[in-house]
């Protein structure tokens, strides 16, 4: 058996009605238990228009909003983003595009090293699991280094539709920031000036979960917490994304045309632990192809990144050593995916 091989591929593979072993994941089967249903649970939505266009009262109790959204949840769904539906319905129809390319097309993209500006593979690292994930991805390197000459252009038109989508999406998140900070009470700028967000790292992160014909038993992604500061998702209409809320799994349903929103590592860190990085996850199913599109904004890579001292009081001193952005990256890509454990590394 080739354990290289996408897993479209083999999604693909006729009368496939089992998974082989090494997709089986098997440290939490009860997937479904664990999964809640209480209405209470429901995750905040933001309206991005009342942070950038409101009333000033609009806008501080929008502010109020989010900062409650990144403290108890650290999700959130961003709604009235001013992305318009029909780029990022475009930027999905050039993912499905890219992934239908054949493994021979693809396998130009595939990437050797941790830091490769484009590397297409398949689960997370492959080099370090045991367990495989059902996922295939592309993962880019946006900012701050211009590799626009190295951005796949198969299918013709992904480049450009993509490069102005992530171009969007850095302006968007660069507003959340501002408010973020603001709900810390700091400056407006504070953490665009301490992460020098101007040559912040974006990763461009395309997922493919196929069908699978055992879904309880496989896991799309591994609950995780994202390296960065925020990431903004956006996917096919198919859900599969969940959130860890108060020890429960919640299933994202999503809004059409939101963004899924969730707060990473560095933000908690810069946060002193207010903001805690979210915890999520991602479940396959067995009817249809599920596909996401992951922007993650993160600081720059040679930034060291250290709790705010404004943040700092005699009950809570620093709650974490500081760190150079690309170290901690790397302490986390080259380890197996794994909850918080390596933020835990840092405290
Ligand atoms: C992730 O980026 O952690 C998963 C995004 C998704 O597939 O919803
Ligand atoms: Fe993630």
């Amino acid at each position: 058996e080739d354990r290289m091989t996408c897993v479209k591929k083999l999604a693909e593979s006729p009368g496939l009605t089992s998974i082989p072993s090494f997709y089986t994941y098997t440290t939490n089967p009860k997937l479904d238990e664990a999964v809640s249903e209480d209405p209470e649970d429901s995750i905040p939505v933001i309206d991005f228009s009342l942070l950038t266009s409101g009333t000033p009262q609009q806008r501080s109790q929008a502010i109020q909003e989010l900062g409650k959204a990144c403290k108890d949840w650290g999700f959130f769904l961003l709604i009235n983003h001013g992305v318009p539906e029909k780029q990022m319905e475009a930027v999905i129809e050039y993912i499905r595009g890219f992934f239908d390319l054949t493994e021979e097309e693809k396998r130009e993209f595939e990437g050797k090293n941790l830091l490769d500006p484009i590397r297409c593979g398949t689960s997370f690292n492959t080099s370090l699991e045991n367990v495989f994930f059902w996922r295939d991805f592309l993962k880019i390197l946006i900012n701050p280094d211009d590799h626009e000459f190295q951005f796949p252009n198969k299918p013709a038109g992904f480049r450009e539709a993509s490069l102005d989508y992530c171009k969007r999406i850095r302006e968007v998140a660069r507003e959340l920031l501002k408010a973020i900070s603001v709900s810390l009470g700091l400056e407006p700028c504070y953490i665009e000036k301490a992460t020098n967000l101007e040559s912040g790292l974006q990763v461009f992160i395309a997922n493919l979960y196929p069908p699978c014909p055992q879904p309880e038993l496989a896991m799309g992604l591994p609950p995780h917490s994202d390296h960065g500061l925020l990431t903004l998702v956006m996917q096919n209409g198919i859900g599969g994304l969940q959130t860890l809320h108060n020890g429960n799994w919640v299933n994202v349903n999503a809004i059409p045309n939101s963004f899924l929103v969730n707060t990473a590592d560095q933000l908690e860190i810069l946060s002193n632990g207010k903001y805690k990085s979210n915890v999520h996850r991602a479940v396959v199913n067995n009817k249809a192809t599920r596909m996401s599109l992951a922007i993650a904004n993160g600081p720059s890579l040679e930034t060291m990144i250290r709790p705010a001292p404004e943040l700092e009081s005699k009950e809570q001193a620093a709650a974490y050593i500081g760190m150079k952005y690309k170290d901690y990256m790397e302490l986390q890509q080259g380890n197996q995916l794994d909850g918080k454990s390596c933020l835990d590394r840092v405290r």
